[in-house]
């Protein structure tokens, strides 16, 4: 059998396969139906100082082979995840990862100190919500920004640290730069990219914020492409996400340079998904004789 380990900014996961933000909650629905250690981790719903309700319904909205979603980063706050959702997590054998969300830098730092004395493995800063007026992906699209937050962070922050990237910025590379050079141990990306649907009889936004974030099968290209081009411009490690859906993806997406993947959307159209991915990925390997599946990391030919 191929050896699966993976191991980011210091932190070993059993696989390559993490369960992404915000399609997962904090695990506990999907533990019923399989063991969570068979996932290299599990990235929690975005967590700010204070808790959220977050947007208006309706937040869902369906796409050709994706969906937009303007939740808002609804949220039971910091204090209530330190207390309920990271012990139970830490009790399930998987990596946690803690995604973190804010309106400021000042913000952002307060609840990454909160996270560490507690069991998470790693923290997530979402600098890329295309959801809410204030932080978000505000700080995720300028790269003054996108330091400054991580500078803030980075300070107080005794976890290891990676920064969830916006798609919606126009220079991706610049953003990564930005944040290792603040002292990020590694990033993620995509977050999903804004856009929009209306209903044609009453014309107006099928979302009540108007406009949500695009996720699916329909951005895989994107963030393949973008993966690619982070990898190819930062040092610390990369780790994908956007539309995977099946191991074929998962593939692609590690080839592209990406250390492990992040499954989201998929998760809602079967929650087996990440169990799939990780199975196909498995045999791949095996049947092509693959050693380990670091082996793949950035493994691409281009022309
Ligand atoms: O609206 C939301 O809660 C989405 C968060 C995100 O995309 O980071």
């Amino acid at each position: 059998m191929a050896n699966m380990k993976v191991t980011i900014a210091g932190v070993e996961f059993r696989n390559p396969v993490i369960a992404a933000s915000g399609t997962f909650g904090f695990g506990r629905e999907y533990s019923e139906l399989y063991p969570l250690s068979n996932l290299g981790g599990v990235s929690c719903k975005g967590t700010t100082l204070e808790p959220r309700l977050g947007n208006p319904a309706p937040r869902i909205a369906e796409t050709p082979s994706g969906m937009i979603n303007s939740v808002g980063l609804q949220n039971p706050g910091i204090d209530f995840v330190v207390k309920y959702e990271i012990p139970w997590l830490a009790g399930q054998d998987t990596r946690i990862v803690a995604n973190i969300a804010g309106n400021t830098p000042e913000d952002y730092a307060a609840v990454a100190e909160k996270l560490n004395d507690t069991a998470a493995d790693m923290v997530e800063m979402n600098i890329s919500c295309p959801n809410v007026k204030h932080g978000g992906a505000a700080f995720g699209t300028s790269c003054d920004a996108a330091a400054a937050v991580t500078r803030a962070v980075r300070k107080v922050c005794r976890k290891p640290l990676m920064v969830k990237l916006s798609p919606n910025a126009s220079n991706i590379g610049d953003i990564a730069a930005a944040v290792e050079a603040e002292g990020a141990d590694a990033v993620s990306l995509i977050n999903t990219i804004t856009g929009m649907r209306i209903d044609l009889r009453t014309r107006r936004p099928i979302l009540k914020n108007n406009t949500g974030g695009l996720s699916g099968p329909a951005v895989f290209p994107v963030a393949l492409r973008m993966v690619w081009e982070v990898a190819n411009r930062v040092k610390i490690p990369v780790v994908g996400m956007g539309g995977i859906s099946k191991w074929e993806d998962a593939v692609e997406m590690l080839l592209a340079g990406a250390s492990a993947i992040q499954v989201g959307a998929a998760n809602f159209t079967d929650p087996y998904a990440c169990i799939k991915i990780l199975s196909g990925l498995e045999k791949y390997l095996d049947d092509n004789g693959i050693a380990g599946v670091s082996d793949l990391t950035g493994k691409v030919e281009p022309w």
